[in-house]
C-alpha cells in the first residue's frame, strides 16, 4: 500500500463538507428510527437524503454492494445489507453512512453509530457503550507524530478490561478521494503499526467490539459479517483529520444523536460527541 496522502487546505475543506453531510445523515436517521421499521426503510431514508444534498451514497455499487448504507443488527459486526428485516424492541443497529460529495470528483466522508431500539439488555448497553468510549479513547491518541499503533492499544486495553473483545478482521482506513486507502488503522495493538501520524492525513477510526469472542465470519452473500459465536457486536466510526495539536473530528455532529447519545447510560466523550458537551 502506498503511503498516506497529506491533504492540502482546499482538499481539507472538501473533506469538511462531505463529512458534515455524513454526520447530518446520521442525525436524520436517529430521529426516524423506531421498532417496526425495516432496514430497507433506513436505506431509502439515507439514499434520498444524500441524493437531495447533491451527493452520492458511496456504498451503492461499491465492489458490488447493492444498497446505499450498511445496517448491522445485533450479532452483525459490519456490512449488513438493508433488507425486509424489521427492527424489534431490544435490537441494536449500527448504521454506517458514507457520502461522496460532490457527485463528480468528490470526497468520501465516513461515519457510523449504533442505535438502541426500545428497551435493551444489559449486554447490549455494555457492548454499545464500550464501542462508543473505545472510539473516544482512540481519537484521543491522534496527533502529528503519535504512532498509529497507539490508537489500537488504547481501544484494546479499554475493551478487554471490560471483558469485551476487539474485532481484528476489519480496520479503520485512510479516506478522501478514495473510499478506502492508506493508512490501515487497527483497533487492537499491532506492533507493526509503528508509523507516525502526519498533520494533513485523514483516516477513520471505527472500532467493532464484541461482547463475546473477536472472531468473525462472512455470510454467503459475501458481505454480511457476523460474530463467529453469534454474540452481540457494536461499532462507532468517525472520519478524523490529524493536526499539529491533535485532531479535528470531521464527522462530529451538530446535535445529540437520538436513540443513541440521548440515553442516561451513554458513555459520551467530548471528542466523539461534542454536541452533548456544548454549554446549555
Ligand atoms: N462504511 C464502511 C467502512 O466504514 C464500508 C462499507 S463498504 C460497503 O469502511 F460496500 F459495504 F458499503
Ligand atoms: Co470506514
Ligand atoms: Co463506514
Amino acid at each position: 500500500m502506498s503511503s498516506p496522502e497529506v491533504l492540502t487546505p482546499p482538499m481539507i475543506d472538501r473533506m469538511r463538507a462531505t463529512s458534515a453531510l455524513a454526520a447530518d445523515t446520521l442525525l436524520m436517521v436517529g430521529e426516524k428510527l423506531h421498532a417496526g421499521m425495516s432496514t430497507d426503510e433506513i436505506n431509502t431514508l439515507v439514499h434520498n437524503f444524500i441524493m437531495e444534498h447533491d451527493a452520492y451514497p458511496s456504498p451503492l455499487n461499491y465492489r458490488g454492494f447493492p444498497k446505499s448504507v450498511c445496517t448491522s443488527v445485533n450479532e452483525v459486526v459490519c456490512h449488513g445489507i438493508p433488507d425486509k428485516r424489521v427492527l424489534a424492541n431490544g435490537d441494536i443497529v449500527n448504521v454506517d453512512v458514507t457520502t461522496y460529495l460532490p457527485k463528480k470528483h468528490g470526497y468520501h466522508g465516513d461515519t457510523s453509530a449504533t442505535f438502541y431500539i426500545g428497551e435493551v439488555s444489559a449486554d447490549a448497553k455494555k457492548v454499545v457503550e464500550c464501542a462508543r468510549k473505545g472510539l473516544e479513547l482512540g481519537i484521543a491518541q491522534v496527533k502529528d507524530g503519535a504512532r498509529i499503533g497507539d490508537i489500537g492499544r488504547a481501544i484494546q486495553e479499554y475493551a478487554e478490561g471490560l471483558g469485551c473483545s476487539v474485532v481484528r478482521d476489519y480496520v479503520g482506513h485512510g479516506v478522501g478521494r478514495e473510499f478506502h486507502t492508506a493508512p490501515q488503522v487497527p483497533h487492537y495493538f499491532d506492533a507493526n503499526q509503528n508509523k507516525r501520524m502526519k498533520a494533513g492525513w485523514v483516516f477513520t477510526i471505527e472500532p467493532m467490539i464484541n461482547i463475546g469472542r473477536y472472531e468473525t465470519e462472512v455470510l454467503a452473500d459475501d458481505w454480511t459479517v457476523l460474530t463467529k459465536d453469534r454474540s452481540l457486536s457494536a461499532q462507532f466510526e468517525h472520519t478524523i483529520l490529524v493536526t499539529r495539536s491533535g485532531c479535528e473530528v470531521l464527522t462530529a455532529r451538530r446535535a445529540v444523536l437520538r436513540n443513541s447519545e440521548d440515553v442516561a447510560w451513554a458513555e459520551l466523550g467530548p471528542l466523539s460527541a461534542p454536541a452533548a458537551f456544548k454549554a446549555a
